[in-house]
């Protein structure tokens, strides 16, 4: 029986779903399947830190009106037939990023007709808008299941996690300042607790595929 292959399709901004995915492919790595991996690049680089209040504003306005921002062209590979496609990134704007759109708007239909998705999203807190319109637009171009979505949110308690990635993407290093904000958020982003569950979800889906689990039977509790 030839082996089982899974294709993904990331982007990452500030590494986030970058060091998510490596801890889910070494989960992945334990069971016998081919894994590719396309990390899609920006034609033009994509600042991180953002670096200022006004520029971290034009961009979370114009993220919200799902500004599209172009990419390289993909690795030829990514267009064969596979047996989970996981298209993976981060939540901007209550929407995919305008990288992953952008990606979608051109080889879209090429890389998902007839294929099931599992979406991945690394969010600071709001995931569901996001996955309710990457899903309609992978149905849309013919992805034959979606599957409900491995979600990491950061673990930070609110109001502080939604002020510390504001400043974070200002370029204001919340978590290295020497004021009682720090005290409150420690850290940017995901934990090692969610790095080590990132491996053991890995792991259970890589015995899923091999079981032959369809699309529709593929469920993670989310968020985690
Ligand atoms: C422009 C912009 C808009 C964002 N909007 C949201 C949002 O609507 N909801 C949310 O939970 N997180 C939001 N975030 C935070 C990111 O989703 C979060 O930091 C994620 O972990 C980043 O992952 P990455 O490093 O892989 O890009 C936003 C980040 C940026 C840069």
């Amino acid at each position: 029986m030839s082996k089982k292959r899974i294709l993904i399709l990331s982007y990452s901004h500030s590494n986030q779903t970058r060091n998510l995915l490596k801890q889910l492919v070494a989960g992945l790595e334990k069971s016998d399947i081919d894994i590719f991996w396309e990390r899609l690049a920006p034609e033009q680089e994509l600042r991180f830190p953002i670096g200022t209040i006004p520029l971290t504003l034009l961009m979370m306005t114009q993220t919200f009106l799902k500004k599209r921002y172009p990419v390289k062209q993909l690795n030829s590979k990514v267009f064969d037939k596979w047996d989970l496609v996981i298209v993976a990134g981060p939540t901007w704007s209550y929407s995919p990023s305008g990288v992953i759109l952008s990606m979608l708007d051109r080889d879209g239909e090429a890389l998902i007709a007839g294929q099931d998705v599992l979406p991945f999203i690394s969010c600071r807190g709001y995931w569901r808008v996001h996955f309710w319109r990457l899903r309609t637009l992978l149905k849309k171009i013919g992805a034959r299941n979606v599957c409900d979505p491995i979600v990491f949110k950061h673990p930070t308690p609110e109001p502080w996690n939604t002020i510390g990635v504001f400043l974070k993407l200002a370029g204001q290093m919340p978590e290295r300042g020497k004021g009682w904000f720090r005290k409150y958020y420690p850290k940017y982003g995901h934990s090692r607790e969610q790095m080590e569950t990132a491996v053991e979800v890995g792991q259970k889906l890589g015995e899923y595929i091999i079981d032959g689990l369809q699309a529709e039977e593929i469920h993670f509790t989310t968020p985690v």
